[in-house]
């Protein structure tokens, strides 16, 4: 459906906009002459192409040709539409959209997505009242002070509580007339039997999951007792979506950029247990492996460096597998920290406090090294460990696109458990190039990330005017 906006509203919300501000959010922008430069959110590249000029409010990628104002850096970054886009600006800057002269459907459809973020900041204020009332919060009150978290670090992440009631969050939606239709795209409620809902979340301490730009795109819920599942999150939905959220990172982002590297955990409570022990530079996975868009948002909006912290031995080696290629063909560091047996996160900086936590910190080890010696580890040097390990290590190593990069831990690794150099990487390029023939695109993103390099190093002042 078309929805207009007036011309001079649009012109009002732009020249109240700031484009570096919103862009700032997402990407991490340095001084370039009169200009910003960051590393593109569109594409891979390692060195930075992408331009924002705050004087022509524009922003433009000279890797991959992305271009234009606030409002289609949000469309394009944010995957919402222009009438999204301008409403997100507009109520940023504090900037009334004219509602009057449409019809009720249209505000219906003119920014959904609004709505429900409108909505599930109610929601969390709800939960937040439920924590908070002297005799239904009693519990969960009781189990977080148990688990030593503090009255400010809850109140610092917005947790809440659902009580243990079957509709009372549908009741809820109700009493403030929200549509149904909307009520049930939250993903909070659920359809039963005889078109009854019930809450999704019921007998659980509530965690919002804030976008960087603080709005809540979802929630988790853990249970009080031993009760299953443990934890619940909420389901994707139009304004969540698993593999591009990280928990956490409405706060961890400005220490992440100060220091130049983001701790990334597993949990919602390990989490917690950072932050309020000072590791404020800490995002969460909540569970699910990483993808790449996760490592692309930390390493164009974060920080250069990621730590990676896992409960055993065996988690962190699955996960360092699964993973090594994301960050290396985002070219961010990764490092593993691994904790003794037994620990999480939480249950380690609890147990032995910010100081043991910043020494383990300081013997992190690179996530390719960390790969070899528990390989080496695991099988150790035999003659038939050797192959093992040989085998074990191709798949992760042949995923790395940058051939400098893969040919110099082929020979670490040759060197590591004496194993001629060409007999490995011969086994490795092998399975490259199978894998290159099943997709043979990829070869062309590779040729085009380097003429953006090239590109951008030729000037500062790269935006020509038009
Ligand atoms: N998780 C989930 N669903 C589950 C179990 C786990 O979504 N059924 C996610 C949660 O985000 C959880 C994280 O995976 O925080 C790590 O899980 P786990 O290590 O099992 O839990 P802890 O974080 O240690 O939880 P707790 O300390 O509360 O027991
Ligand atoms: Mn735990």
């Amino acid at each position: 459906m078309a929805i207009h906006i007036p011309e001079e509203k649009i012109l009002e919300i732009i020249s109240a906009a700031n484009i570096s501000d919103i862009i700032s959010e997402r990407v991490v922008l340095k001084k370039a002459g009169k200009d910003l430069v960051g590393l593109c959110p569109f594409h891979s590249e390692k060195t930075p192409s992408f331009t924002v000029s705050p004087a022509k409010q524009i922003f433009h990628c000279f890797g991959c040709g992305a271009g234009g104002n606030v409002f289609s850096f949000l469309m394009k970054h944010d995957g919402i539409g222009f009438v999204d886009a301008v409403t997100s600006v507009a109520r940023r800057y504090g900037i009334d959209l004219p509602t009057n002269d449409m019809s009720l459907s249209q505000k219906r459809t003119i920014s959904e997505r609004q709505q429900l973020l409108d909505l599930n900041k109610r929601v969390m204020a709800f939960f937040t009242f439920q924590l908070e009332d002297r005799i239904i919060g009693e519990k969960p009150r009781a189990y977080l002070s148990k688990r030593g978290f503090s009255q400010e670090i809850i109140h610092r992440f917005g947790l809440g509580f659902a009580p243990n009631e079957w509709d009372l969050l549908v009741r809820f939606f109700r009493k403030i007339n929200v549509p149904q239709s909307l009520a049930e795209k939250t993903g909070l409620i659920i359809p039963g039997k005889n078109q009854r809902f019930y809450d999704r979340f019921r007998n659980r301490v509530m965690f919002p999951i804030f976008d960087v730009s603080r709005q809540i795109i979802g929630f988790g819920g853990r249970v009080l007792d031993d009760a299953k599942p443990k934890y619940l999150n909420s389901p994707e939905t139009v304004i969540y979506s698993k593999s591009h959220s990280l928990f956490g990172v409405q706060e961890a982002r400005n220490r992440a950029r100060e220091t130049g590297c983001v701790y990334i955990v597993e949990g919602y409570f390990d989490l917690l247990a950072m932050h309020q022990h000072g590791v404020t530079n800490t995002v969460a996975s909540l569970g699910t492996a990483l993808t790449a868009e996760h490592v692309r948002l930390l390493r164009r909006g974060f920080a250069q460096k990621a730590f990676l912290l896992f409960d055993s031995d065996e988690a962190g080696l699955k996960a360092a597998h699964r993973s090594v290629s994301l960050f290396m063909n985002e070219a961010m560091d990764a490092e593993v920290i691994v904790l003794p047996r037994g620990y999480d996160p939480d249950s380690y900086i609890f147990a032995f406090g910010r100081d043991a936590f910043d020494a383990l910190s300081e013997k992190a080890v690179g996530m390719v090294a960390f790969l070899i010696e528990s390989a080496v580890n695991a099988n150790g040097l035999s003659m038939e460990g050797k192959v093992r390990i040989i085998t074990e290590l191709t798949g992760p190593l042949s995923e790395i696109k940058d051939s400098v990069a893969r040919s110099i831990y082929i020979k670490y690794l040759s060197e590591r458990i004496g194993v001629d150099e060409s007999a490995i990487a011969g086994k490795i390029d092998a399975s490259v190039r199978r894998a290159a023939s099943q997709h043979s695109a990829a070869g062309h993103a590779s040729r085009q990330e380097q003429s953006a390099s090239q590109t951008a190093s030729t000037g500062e002042n790269i935006i020509s005017p038009e």
